[in-house]
């Protein structure tokens, strides 16, 4: 039986949370080493005390002194910032990252894991998005092994054990369509925070909840395929499926087409990755086939949810696009969760700071990181120019 000593980085949010819940019920596979999250000091002192690590981090450095001061009698390493952040990716005897924070801010803590050649669970897809030309050479020279979290790239993950890579003819990403699927392109400037933060199928943070209503989710996750599988775009299709129970498929050169089914729960696939390449049992309940009402498929509306698309042009510009795709996105949603923008607009911002943004087309780490923070730049002021709500 094989032991795995890990990170777990984001550990207080929802995937972070879902993580050590499912380690929790497999106490003698795992030991974690270290835990970090932003500023949720109560929640990391109550992991503390249920899985005694080595080290904590908080990226937000008042709350890491206020957690020393907690955990003052405590053996314990008290970190604190995005460098100790990064340097727990790399810290000697872990096996296994799980990279569950959320946005660009997780990417050099994906890539540090990699250049350690550990394996990197990752629910953290912005660090593809953003850093992809710098993930695959890293691969090839480490070795290192990325395990996807995401639901649907579990999916393909699962599905492409069925075949060999010449006999692959295409990946099909499922979306359930988020919560406006049905509402006319007229209504969206009405839509409020509550409405977009109430996912028909997922229970999830508020950034994912707001890119999954914009379909932006489905654009990263478009862009995180490409890379994780080496696919080229024109291998990629996405379908809307509203009951989010087929998590993806792979279509194969002889028309087979094999999908990975189970309940709308990300337990099942951080599971997967956790104890890859074994499957376990697992307690989360399993799929009622006879209950299912219906499974239904239909095409992505392209013109009401425009950030697909771009997201599909981006990934074909490359380079620094998709960085800059991602930064803009993140100011835009997190401007909208403050009520300061529409929730069209969040779209408009992506559009408007990628219509005159320099790409630079083979990006080194300083270009990738400067991309980021011009698009965030210009993001801001177009959120401060637009007129809202
Ligand atoms: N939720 C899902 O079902 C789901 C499914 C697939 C993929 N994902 C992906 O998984 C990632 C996490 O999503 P989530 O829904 O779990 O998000 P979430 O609930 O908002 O949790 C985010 C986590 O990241 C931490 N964090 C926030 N800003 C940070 C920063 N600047 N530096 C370091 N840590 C930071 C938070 O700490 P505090 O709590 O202290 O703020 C928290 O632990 C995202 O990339 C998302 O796209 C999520």
């Amino acid at each position: 039986m094989t032991v795995r000593n890990l990170t777990v980085l984001g550990s207080t949010g929802s995937i972070g949370r879902a993580t050590l819940e499912v380690i929790s019920k497999h106490p003698r596979r795992f030991v974690i080493r270290a835990l970090a999250a932003f500023s949720n000091v109560d929640l990391l002192v109550e992991q503390y005390h249920a899985f005694r690590p080595q080290y904590l981090c908080l990226v937000d450095r008042e709350k890491s002194l206020e957690l020393k001061n907690r955990l003052r009698d405590e053996p314990v390493e008290i970190l604190a910032g995005e460098t100790d952040l990064v340097r727990l990716a790399s810290l000697d005897g872990v096996d296994m990252v799980v990279n569950a924070v959320v946005g660009a801010a997780g990417m050099l803590a994906s890539l540090e894991t990699v250049r350690k050649g550990r394996a990197l669970a990752l629910a953290n897809k912005e660090s593809l998005v953003c850093g992809g030309p710098l993930f695959a050479p890293l691969m090839k020279t480490t070795g290192a092994k990325i395990l996807p979290v995401d639901s649907e790239h579990s999916a393909i993950w699962q599905a492409l054990a069925c075949g060999r890579e010449n006999e692959i003819r295409r990946i099909i990403i499922t979306g359930s369509g988020g919560p406006f699927r049905r509402l006319p392109l007229d209504k969206f400037d009405e839509i409020t925070v509550e409405q977009a933060l109430s996912h028909p199928t997922w229970k999830m943070g508020p950034k994912i909840t707001i890119d999954s209503a914009t379909l932006v989710n489905k654009g990263l996750e478009v862009i995180e395929a490409a890379i994780l599988f080496s696919m080229p775009l024109e291998k990629i299709r996405v379908v809307i499926h509203p009951q989010s129970i087929v998590h993806s498929m792979v279509e194969f050169i002889d028309s087979s087409v094999i999908a990975q089914m189970s309940r709308p729960d990300m337990r099942l696939p951080i599971t997967y990755a956790l104890f890859w390449p074994e499957r376990i049992e697992s307690d989360f309940g399993t799929l009622d086939l006879g209950r299912l009402a219906e499974l239904t498929f239909e095409e992505p509306d392209f013109k009401k949810f425009r950030a697909l698309p771009i997201a599909f042009d981006v990934a074909r510009i490359g380079g620094t696009a998709p960085a800059a795709y991602n930064a803009a996105n993140e100011i835009a949603v997190g401007a909208f969760l403050e009520g300061g923008l529409k929730f069209s607009q969040i779209t408009e911002i992506i559009e408007k700071v990628l219509s005159d943004f320099n790409v630079v087309s083979e990006p080194n780490l300083d270009d990738i990181l400067s991309a980021d923070k011009n698009a965030r730049q210009r993001a801001r002021k177009l959120v401060e120019k637009l007129p809202c709500c």
